[in-house]
């Protein structure tokens, strides 16, 4: 995975905000470069981010009379944020007038645009037919947002957030050997009313799925997610339907079946459910005794419905983690099965075993999308072998 990002910036107000993804990206761990126009210049200074990159910033061919090329040779991906109406056109018509418009033309590896603009300009007829051209050429332009702008108008053309932009790094960045495949994955955590109010629920943030919804979105994979209640940012760029009981989420799952390669159930489906959901708010007097009933049994049902599709389910233990994992993997006719120890609920750090027929393989990383990486590279591997 090529780790050299080249951040081409241009004159928009929404310059300010790439101060800090330009730090993001460092952080990241990728290698950042700059390159600016001269007119960005007069927004913000090079020095800015010379000081953010650990590098000397480009405007022009002063200090090498190949820059264009040599920048173009060490880019893995090569990010125009914000990239003005004006950059934009003239990238779709191949116009290299500047030195970070050269270096477009001198560069063919993975390119992604962030234009952000006034409605009225982002909207004009030449904008709209050049952004054509780019997509139809396959360069990603992360398209701006509705918000208040700058002229303090509110429309579209706000600069696309910095998740959203980094999320767009990733996928630029990672091998599609998930290209053609349909995923379904559930995450969260679901209710089960007693009343209009009140429900039995459990602590799934969801971050785990949607780490996981993340990662195969970036290896090309196409990624639907069934959602309950979480607290997780969600994916960028992922179909997230919402649910709120297991019997919709149930319903769901169904539903999108058809057509389905990997199935990954990561929801914290709720066991029980109150035998009687009450239509008004229970009063408060004397003691409740609640009476709970099974809900549905949504993985096994997926189980015995699963064909060629590779099923990977997730199991939550507070005692004999390996053992009780092993036996739902039999039992619901898994392909993976991925044991966690209760403590990792809600938590950021992540471990826990993952256990196939044929194995089982320890894990343990700082974050749950560390752990969402190795784990589908796990599912790639089984998948293609
Ligand atoms: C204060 C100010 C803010 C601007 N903001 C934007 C903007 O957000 N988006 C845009 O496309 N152009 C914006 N422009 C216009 C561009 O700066 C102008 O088209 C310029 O020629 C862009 O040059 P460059 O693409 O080489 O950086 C702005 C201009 C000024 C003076």
């Amino acid at each position: 995975m090529g780790r050299n990002v080249l951040v081409g910036i241009t004159g928009g107000i929404a310059i300010y905000k790439v101060c800090d993804l330009v730090r993001d990206i460092r952080r990241e761990g990728y290698n950042v470069r700059v390159v600016m126009t001269p007119f960005a210049e007069r927004f913000v200074g090079r020095i800015t981010f010379e000081t953010l990159t650990g590098h000397r910033v480009l405007t022009d061919w002063d200090v090498d009379p190949l820059a264009h090329i040599n920048l173009a040779r060490w880019a893995d991906l090569f990010l125009i944020a914000p990239c003005t109406v004006n950059t934009l056109s003239k990238v779709a018509l191949g116009i290299g007038d500047n030195l970070l418009t050269t270096t477009v033309l001198a560069y063919d590896g993975p390119l992604i645009l962030a234009p952000a603009a006034n409605t009225v300009m982002w909207r004009s007829a030449p904008v709209q037919e050049n952004l054509k051209k780019l997509k139809d050429r396959g360069v990603i332009v992360v398209e701006p947002e509705w918000g208040v702008l700058a002229c303090e108008e509110e429309g579209e053309g706000k600069l696309a957030g910095k998740e959203r932009i980094l999320d767009w790094i990733h996928y630029a960045l990672t091998p599609k050997r998930l290209k053609g495949k349909r995923v379904l994955i559930t995450c969260g955590a679901t209710r089960e009313y007693l009343d209009p109010i009140r429900f039995i629920s459990n602590e799934s943030s969801g971050e785990m799925g949607f780490s996981l919804a993340r990662v195969m979105r970036w290896e090309g994979a196409d990624v639907k997610v069934i959602a309950g209640f979480t607290t997780a940012e969600e994916p960028p760029e992922v179909e997230v339907i919402r649910v709120r009981t297991s019997e919709e989420m149930r319903n769901e799952v169904m539903k999108a079946l058809e057509g389905v390669d990997i199935i990954v159930m990561n929801a914290a489906v709720s066991d029980f459910r109150p035998k009687k959901r009450e239509d008004r708010k229970i009063k408060r007097r004397g003691d409740l005794i609640l009476e709970l009933e099974r809900t549905g049994d949504i993985i096994g049902e997926v189980g015995k419905r699963k064909g060629n599709r590779f099923l990977v389910g997730f199991a939550l233990e507070t005692e004999d983690l390996e053992k009780n994992a092993r036996r739902k993997l039999k039992e619901k006719n898994l392909d993976m099965i991925i044991a966690n120890p209760h403590d990792v609920m809600g938590s950021r750090h992540h471990r826990g075993v993952l256990l196939t027929r044929e194995g089982a393989e320890e894990f343990s990383f700082p974050s749950k999308l560390e752990s969402a990486k190795f784990l589908v590279d796990r599912i790639v591997r089984a998948i293609s072998s």
